[in-house]
């Protein structure tokens, strides 16, 4: 049977890491839809226009280390703003949230857009800064060279750009659970993540 856990929010709220521990608690798929629009800005950096690269995407496109680097992000958000990008991303998510045994997809638009009939809904957020900090640790713990300042703003920039574009903006649905990781720390925000599942789903 399809179940479907619609988890969306800013950049680095903890989404990844709540999207997959709700996943493996519940048995079910996980699919993290900015890997999408990541490899298709990686593809447009390779010069490869971002609507062909959009509607040629294959599961090799999803793979590699490169796609967390922080100038695909910026890219992967700048193509994620074309109305043709997003719309030939939609059937591969729809058929993804209605596979047999259940799934997990986390994103900006899961809840509002590509599965607005999802049986939990959450939004994971926290505030820039706490964000910030995080993306930072992360990226210095992969060895790239950055400093706080700059990865504050790239994140401000980021939020700015996925909440203001026309086209699907990032905002939580209004049946949503609102998670604010920002003074919860993982196993806590997990928690909360699932106790929410189980009380939309009727299982608690
Ligand atoms: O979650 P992420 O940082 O990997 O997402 C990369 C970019 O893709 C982000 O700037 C917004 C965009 N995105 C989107 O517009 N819709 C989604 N469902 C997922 C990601």
């Amino acid at each position: 049977m399809a179940f479907t856990i619609a988890i969306d929010g800013p950049a680095a709220a903890g989404k990844g890491t709540i999207s997959r521990a709700v996943a493996a608690h519940f048995g079910f798929a996980h699919l993290d839809t900015g890997l999408l629009y990541r490899a298709v800005g990686r593809r447009m950096l390779e010069g490869v226009p971002p609507i062909a690269a959009a509607q040629t995407l294959t599961a090799q496109d999803l793979g590699g280390s490169g796609l967390r680097a922080p100038e695909v992000s910026q890219a992967a958000s700048r193509v994620a703003a074309i109305p043709e990008v997003r719309a030939a991303l939609v059937d591969f998510q729809r058929a993804f949230a209605r596979r047999d045994g259940g799934a997990v997809l986390d994103g900006r638009d899961i809840g509002t857009v590509i599965c607005p009939e999802a049986d939990a809904k959450l939004f994971v957020t926290a505030s820039p800064e706490v964000r910030a900090r995080r993306r930072f640790d992360e990226l210095c713990a992969t060895g790239v060279t950055t400093d706080y300042a700059r990865v504050l703003e790239e994140t401000r920039e980021r939020d700015d750009r996925d909440a203001t574009r026309a086209d699907a903006p990032l905002r939580a649905a209004p049946d949503a659970v609102v998670i604010d990781t920002s003074a919860l720390d993982v196993e806590a925000a997990v928690a909360a993540a699932i106790a929410a599942v189980e009380t939309r789903s009727g299982r608690a």
